[in-house]
């Protein structure tokens, strides 16, 4: 069963999360598009996400795509339920913040959510925090995924940025930090320096083994050779050498 796996993403994010796919899965053949003309998806209203992301993912399904991952919390939060009804057949991996891992590793301090204003906004966020919702402080990460698809992860401006937004915290009794959009595991670095003792969760190896999972229950897994991945943009060639050098440098 070689067909395409396609990743959907508003952007660079979800190279984060085919990275890990890619090293779970090498045998597979990967079709990633990034709606990166677009991104960011976080502040948007509710309905323009869900067009946007319909429209993205009309463009794997035109592929035949064996299964689908949306590599996108916000994009989990808003159309996930909707994209399921629609193709029942289809296995569908979706996304949220790793709250329930950081929940169970407090030990007397806080739990920071960093996300985009739509997933901490979204009714699926506001479950999981009825759940684990305990000592947890939620900042949404404005202007972070913007930095991110301009190449400029790692950069000054990002740790601007980030004190900016995490300031308030810095030096009190953080246990975890959640990054909850896909683009933030492209920032660990940063954030690591600015809680040095929290530990830091990511859904992005829970998103590659679910979809290990999917695939062997519905005997769809590759048996070919070493596996491929095509990148598509609504960005362009620019937005594609990004997701390569993106890549490359989780390698
Ligand atoms: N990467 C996305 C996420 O995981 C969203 C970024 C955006 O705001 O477009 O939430």
């Amino acid at each position: 069963m070689n067909d395409l796996i396609g990743f959907f993403d508003s952007g660079m994010g979800g190279i984060s999360v085919l990275h890990e796919a890619r090293k779970l899965l090498p045998n597979e053949n990967f079709l990633f598009f990034g709606d990166n003309a677009n991104s960011p998806y976080g502040p948007r209203p509710l309905e323009e996400i869900r067009r946007l992301s319909a429209a993205g993912i009309a463009r794997l399904l035109e592929r035949n795509v064996k299964a689908i991952v949306i590599a996108c919390n916000t994009a989990t939060s808003a159309y996930a339920e909707i994209l399921r009804a629609q193709h029942p057949e289809l296995p569908i991996v979706g996304m949220e913040p790793a709250l329930k891992p950081a929940h169970f590793a407090r030990h007397g301090g806080k739990v920071i959510v960093l996300a985009t204003e739509a997933t901490l906004r979204l009714s699926k966020f506001e479950r999981l925090m009825s759940l684990y919702g305990d000592d947890v402080i939620c900042v949404p990460g404005k202007g972070l995924v913007e930095l991110v698809e301009a190449g400029k992860a790692g950069g000054p401006e990002a740790e601007t940025q980030l004190r900016v937004l995490l300031g308030p915290w810095i030096g009190q009794q953080i246990d975890a930090v959640v990054l909850g959009c896909t683009h933030y595991p492209f920032l660990r670095g940063q954030i690591q320096a600015l809680f040095p003792e929290a530990q830091l969760f990511d859904g992005r190896e829970g998103t590659a083994q679910r979809l290990k999972y999917l695939l062997e229950q519905n005997g769809l897994l590759s048996d070919g050779a070493p596996g491929t991945v095509e990148y598509q943009s609504s960005g362009g060639p620019e937005a594609i050498a990004l997701m390569r050098s993106l890549m490359e440098k989780l390698d």
